[in-house]
């Protein structure tokens, strides 16, 4: 076994995306086949929007290979890299690559608008999301409409992230070890600056805080 290489992803970005994983997962479980209940549906969901603020927040206070200026290029720097992978002569990012940063915006959009018209949704039997009652019957009628398409979108936009993802590994790019382990697997990595863990800890605790605010004053409505 080759000796690890440099550290590129830190532990709060790789715990959420393996939480997100199975949270989103447990989503679909619950949503499309009431796996194993709707109630769970509600629970995930709030973990899901909660992970969703504490990975904004550590967009913008992370560490850099997080952070959205760090990895969001403009259209040139996209094409340049498109061009280059044509050829097979794509350099390895440390860190999301140009075309991968925009999936991965694309990605947290998506489960964001998803999770977001969840708490407005109704299915005007028994479930309705926390915050149906504090909006009008109209809002509820168009983010049901939003949670029932944007699942496909949802979905079709992971299928196309495990699709790149096989297709740097047939390619013999292998990006799922450095998501587990923080290492990629050779070369040498720029230096690169690594946030606090207590700062996570505290973005974290006030973006669980945030939703758990936001559910309770939609449910005393
Ligand atoms: C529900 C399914 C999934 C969702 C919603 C999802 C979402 C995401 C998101 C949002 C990121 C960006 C990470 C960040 O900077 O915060 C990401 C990156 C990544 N994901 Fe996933 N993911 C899913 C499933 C998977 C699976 C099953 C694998 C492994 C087979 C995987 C492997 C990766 C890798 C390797 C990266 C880093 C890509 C890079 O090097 O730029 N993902 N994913
Ligand atoms: C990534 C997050 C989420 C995913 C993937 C997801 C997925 C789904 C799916 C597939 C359905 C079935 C839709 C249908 O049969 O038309 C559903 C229904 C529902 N979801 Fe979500 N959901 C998410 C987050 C949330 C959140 C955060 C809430 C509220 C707290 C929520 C509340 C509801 C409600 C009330 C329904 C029933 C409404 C209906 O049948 O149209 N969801 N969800």
């Amino acid at each position: 076994m080759s000796a690890p290489g440099p550290r590129v992803w830190d532990v709060p970005t790789r715990a959420f995306h393996w939480s997100l994983v199975l949270l989103v997962a447990a989503q679909y479980a619950s949503g499309e086949f009431g796996w194993p209940s709707m109630e769970w549906h509600y629970r995930c969901g709030y973990a899901t929007l909660a992970l969703l603020v504490f990975r904004v927040l550590w967009g913008f206070a992370g560490s850099q290979t997080s952070r959205f200026g760090d990895f969001l290029r403009g259209p040139r720097a996209v094409l340049r890299y498109l061009v280059a992978l044509r050829r097979g002569e794509a350099p390895r990012a440390a860190g999301h690559n140009p075309l991968g940063g925009w999936s991965v915006v694309a990605m947290l959009a998506s489960i964001a608008l998803q999770a977001a018209s969840g708490l407005f949704a109704s299915d005007d039997i028994s479930e309705d999301g926390p915050l149906v009652a504090r909006v009008s019957a109209a809002t509820v009628a168009l983010m049901t409409r939003v949670h029932a398409w944007n699942r496909y979108v949802l979905l079709a936009l992971i299928v196309l992230h495990l699709g790149a993802i096989a297709a740097y590994a047939l390619r013999g790019t292998n990006l799922v070890a450095p998501m587990w382990t923080g290492r990629a697997r050779e070369g040498a990595a720029p230096p690169l600056r690594f946030a606090p863990a207590w700062l996570a800890l505290v973005l974290g605790v006030l973006a669980a805080g945030a939703v758990w605010a936001l559910v309770a004053w939609g449910e005393a409505g």
